[in-house]
């Protein structure tokens, strides 16, 4: 194992096979700009809660060691640090600036940083030991990767028996809903008899729509995704595809944040994320006919049928053998 190369980013290290090569399928946003993409997206007790939620009594034992697919700054590695103290957690990113910035979050904490290996690696190609990893956490990473499907091959290889790999990612079917919902309220802006959108709504739900048609379907042989941080929705079938061939494993597919209206709710967090608002304001940054568009969205699909058509769903593969 090498590491990466800069004071900067002492205490990470690298497989030496890895140094000095070009980064792929990743933006300044993970890179250069790591620092603002850790304020606005920094989210430990969402994770927290995500990951407590998907191990509590569903492990086959306690884990000793734990992979941390595109950790990032840390908003999965720190409560994995939390949940499992006896465990050993290797963090690993394509970002060595993330990495630097999540190493000098531990600096403090001489118990946890002696509890994490912070390894700069890309997770489509990392040459993980068979059978060596308990549990495997991936939090909105795939969705990041071009090729995520070697992803999870990987980490499945990487697993121990009666091990787990829990991802948590966006999903096509509900984003498709959201879709539609946001393309009536354009169209319902477009006829003018109504108090009319703010440009900046406007944009952003443009801009959203886009968003949902760019990251549908699984071809993603376009140079643009080179180019794009967020380059999937997935599907059922998608992981289906992947884990069936491979034999010995189980999967299981969970809608997160489940709600009888999280069309409304995830259209608050869109817009509150795009348009930089606080969570008072966002409510004011659509009229009230467009907020009714998506109540009769949430109405219009009962509780059942939004168990299949997650917004997010959690990813467990447990290896049976
Ligand atoms: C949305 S962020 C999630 C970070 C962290 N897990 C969290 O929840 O905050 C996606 C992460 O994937 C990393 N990433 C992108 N492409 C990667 C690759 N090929 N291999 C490993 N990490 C990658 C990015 O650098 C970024 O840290």
């Amino acid at each position: 194992m090498g590491s990466v190369s800069g004071p900067e980013f002492s205490g990470i290290l690298m497989p030496a096979e890895d140094v000095g090569a070009a980064k792929i399928g990743i933006t300044k946003q993970f890179l250069q700009e790591a620092w603002v993409y850790h304020e606005r997206y920094s989210a430990t007790p969402y994770f927290r809660w995500l990951i407590e939620q998907a191990t509590k009594g569903r492990l086959a034992r306690e884990p000793s060691i734990v992979l941390d697919i595109g950790s990032g700054s840390g908003n999965s590695v720190l409560p994995l640090l939390d949940l499992f103290p006896k465990a050993r957690v290797v963090a690993t990113d394509l970002s060595e600036n993330l990495l630097a910035i999540l190493r000098d979050h531990l600096g403090a904490d001489s118990e946890k940083r002696s509890r994490v290996s912070l390894v700069c690696l890309d997770a489509t190609s990392a040459d993980y030991v068979e059978g060596a990893v308990d549990l495997v956490v991936g939090a909105a990473v795939l969705h990041h990767l071009l090729d995520p499907a070697e992803c999870v091959r990987r980490a499945c290889h990487a697993l121990s028996p009666n091990g787990t790999a829990i991802f948590f990612e966006p999903f096509e079917a509900g984003n498709a809903i959201l879709r539609l919902a946001y393309e009536r309220i354009l169209a319902r802006n477009a006829d003018g008899s109504i108090v009319p959108l703010s440009g900046a709504a406007t944009h952003t739900l443009r801009a959203l729509i886009q968003d949902y048609v760019v990251r549908a379907g699984s071809d993603k042989s376009a140079p643009i995704f080179r180019d794009l941080d967020d380059k999937w929705l997935f599907t059922h079938a998608f992981f289906k595809g992947v884990i069936a061939p491979l034999g010995g494993y189980d999967l299981e597919i969970e809608p997160i944040n489940l709600s009888d209206d999280c069309f409304t709710r995830q259209t608050l967090t869109n817009l509150r994320l795009s348009l930089g608002l606080s969570e008072e304001a966002v409510m004011r940054a659509l009229p009230e006919w467009a907020w009714n568009i998506l109540r009769e969205t949430d109405a219009a699909i009962s509780d059942e049928l939004k168990k299949d058509l997650p917004i997010e769903a959690r990813i467990t593969i447990s290896r049976t053998a």
